[in-house]
Formats: C-alpha cells, sequence, structure tokens
C-alpha cells in the first residue's frame, strides 16, 4: 500500500500527469504553526533548475486542504495537494517499447495493463514532493533535531559539475552517492528487530525512486575492518562515542551519538542516447530513443528528499517515545 508510519503516518497519491498529487499525513500532533510559506525552501530545493535536471518545471505550490485552523494544526489528518500544470504526454507513447531500467514494464504488470504510463505515472520522481511536503511538517515535530543531506559523489566523481556536464555531452545520465546526517537524536529510539531505526529509516529511503542501496556509519567498508578496529569506544557517562562507525545505531536502537547514513542513487534510465531493447509490439529487438525532459543526475535534486524521509522516519519515533 502507499501508507507508512505507526504514529506520524503518512500517505501519498497522483500520478506524474495526472491533475495533481498529494500527501495525507495522520498523526500530526495539534499546536503546530503551520503556513504554505514554511514549504517554500524545502520545495525550492527540490525544484529542477540546474543544469542536469528536467525542464518541466512546475509551480509546486501547497493546497493545504484539511487539518489547519487559523494557522495551526488540529490534530486532524492533513491533507496538502500540489497541482500538475505543465504537462507534455505525447513523450510517453514508446511504441510497444518499455524503458529498459524505468518501471514502465513492472507497473503494466503490476495494473495487469490499467497503468497509467504517462510521465511514469505513479512510479516517478514527481511523487516525492508530497514527500517533501511531510517532512516539512516532521521536521516541525522534530524541533531540536537537525538534519542535513548533501550530494557528495556523482557519477563516481566528487566533481559533480563536471561529471554532470559529461554525461549531457554524451547524452546518457548518472547517478549519485547522497551523504545524511541526524543530530541530536536521544538515545532510546527503535526496536531491536522489524523496527530498528535502520530499518524504518531504509524503508521510507526506498520510497524514493532510483535507490538501490543505503549503508549506515561505515557499514560498506566495516566487512575489511577488525573489531578493535571498528569499535567505537565510550569516552563519557552520556554515551558519547570516540568515533562513529556504527552511524549511531546499535542493536536497532539509537545510542545518542549522530545518526548518519549514505544512499546510493542509480542513474535514470531515460536516456537520449539510442539502446536496443526489445519491442513488445512487434517482438523483434529493435533500436529506442527516449525523447522528452528527463533529469540526467536526478540526485541533484534528492538531498531535501532525504531529509525528508529520514524527518518523517524520526518524527514516527519521537512520537512513539513520548507515548503520544
Ligand atoms: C526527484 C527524482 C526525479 C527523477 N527523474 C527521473 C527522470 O527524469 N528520468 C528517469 O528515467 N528517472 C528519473 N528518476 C528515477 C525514476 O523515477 C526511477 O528510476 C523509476 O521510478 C524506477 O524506479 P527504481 O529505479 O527504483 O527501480 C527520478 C527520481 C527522483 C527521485
Amino acid at each position: 500500500m502507499n501508507s507508512f508510519g505507526r504514529l506520524f503516518r503518512i500517505s501519498i497519491y497522483g500520478e506524474s500527469h495526472g491533475s495533481e498529487i498529494g500527501v495525507i499525513i495522520d498523526g500530526c500532533p495539534s499546536g503546530i504553526k503551520l503556513s504554505v510559506d514554511d514549504f517554500e525552501n524545502d520545495i525550492a530545493r527540490r525544484t529542477p533548475g540546474k543544469v542536469g535536471t528536467t525542464d518541466r518545471i512546475e509551480t509546486d505550490k501547497p493546497n493545504i486542504k484539511s487539518g489547519v485552523y487559523k494557522g495551526f494544526t488540529t490534530g486532524m489528518p492533513i491533507a496538502i495537494s500540489f497541482l500538475n500544470d505543465n504537462i507534455i504526454s505525447e513523450d510517453y507513447n514508446f511504441d510497444g517499447f518499455y524503458r529498459p531500467g524505468h518501471a514502465d514494464f513492472t507497473a503494466n504488470i503490476k495494473s495487469n495493463g490499467f497503468n497509467n504510463p504517462l510521465g511514469g505515472g505513479h512510479f516517478s520522481g514527481r511523487l516525492t514532493l508530497p514527500l517533501v511536503a511531510a517532512g516539512v511538517i516532521a521536521k516541525k515535530i522534530l524541533q531540536n533535531i537537525n538534519i542535513q543531506a548533501k550530494l557528495i559523489e556523482a557519477g563516481g566523481s566528487k566533481d559533480i559539475e563536471k561529471a554532470v556536464e559529461l554525461a549531457i555531452e554524451q547524452g546518457d545520465s548518472i547517478g549519485g552517492v547522497v551523504e545524511c546526517i541526524a543530530d541530536n537524536v536521544n538515545a532510546g529510539y527503535g526496536e531491536p528487530f522489524f523496527d530498528s531505526v535502520e530499518s524504518v529509516i531504509s524503508h521510507l529511503a526506498f520510497s524514493i525512486p532510483g535507490l538501490k542501496a543505503i549503508e549506515f556509519g561505515e557499514g560498506i567498508i566495516s566487512v575489511k575492518l577488525k573489531g578493535s578496529e571498528f569499535n567505537d569506544v565510550f569516552i563519557d557517562k552520556n554515551g558519547t562515542t570516540a568515533t562513529n562507525n556504527a552511524g549511531g545505531i546499535n542493536g536497532g536502537i539509537s545510542n545518542g551519538n549522530t545518526i548518519c547514513f549514505r544512499l546510493y542513487f542509480k542513474p535514470s534510465s531515460s536516456i537520449s542516447k539510442e539502446q536496443r531493447t526489445f519491442n513488445f509490439k512487434t517482438n523483434k529487438m529493435s533500436e529506442f530513443e527516449i525523447r522528452g525532459r528527463h533529469d540526467v543526475c536526478y540526485a541533484l535534486r534528492v538531498p531535501v528528499i532525504v531529509e525528508a524521509i529520514t524527518a518523517i522516519a524520526l518524527a514516527d519515533f519521537y512520537l512513539i517515545n513520548k507515548g503520544i
């Protein structure tokens, strides 16, 4: 289903080329000051505009439909919608092809052929806008927790601008690595097994289309280290550690140190370079060219989305810990 969370519960809906997309948030406490202006900064960080991002620029103005009265949350479900008003659907007549790497084939299977394929339909990066909106509210609940994500690498290079330019020149696409930290998270969030902090963050993170891997702390390199090298020794009675190889989580529970993790996003599937793939109408391998407006490197737009899903995960833990 398209809902997630226990006390801070979100549902997203809509299609890339439908009339609107949106989010319904259940469980947000009452009395939080909230206006349309609060969304401006985070939404602007997700909006295309940089070199290497799509030319499809929407107004992305949030329409708060319920759950807010006289500028404060009421504690009832909050519904926020966004219009889609910059659509060119002709680009999505692929005439027997499914874009290799994209979700066109699986979307068709899932809906028994009744899926909306335009702009990727419900399987579109556009659906991350409602996630960002929910993240704005989650960040407000968390108050003192500071969450920051940044793109640290694209196309295997630290020189992101150059990597993007090269991909554009080649009619190709690149992915990227986003690093996220959450500071001031209390020790004690999470459960030992199924609702560990890692599980819940990962569950939400994989709602960001294109994510292929996630590591907490020095998770990947840890396989090459010895216990004596990887262990984070304690340096005070609060549980502060000298290093943070565990990424602020032990046994699924936050340990009070900075929560940190990296996310690995694959290259966009829609590339202008010709690809040889199967045509399901002619039943033949054929040359396929994708037109239209696509992100060469959507990872440029992703950090604020990563912050949003982190805030949503932590807001849920926060409310559970407070027994709200
Ligand atoms: C903000 C954002 C924008 C994206 N833009 C594109 C795009 O323009 N073209 C494309 O092929 N994929 C794009 N993607 C990735 C696809 O949405 C994703 O690869 C696709 O839905 C299939 O999902 P999967 O890669 O997780 O299997 C974007 C992802 C995000 C998060």
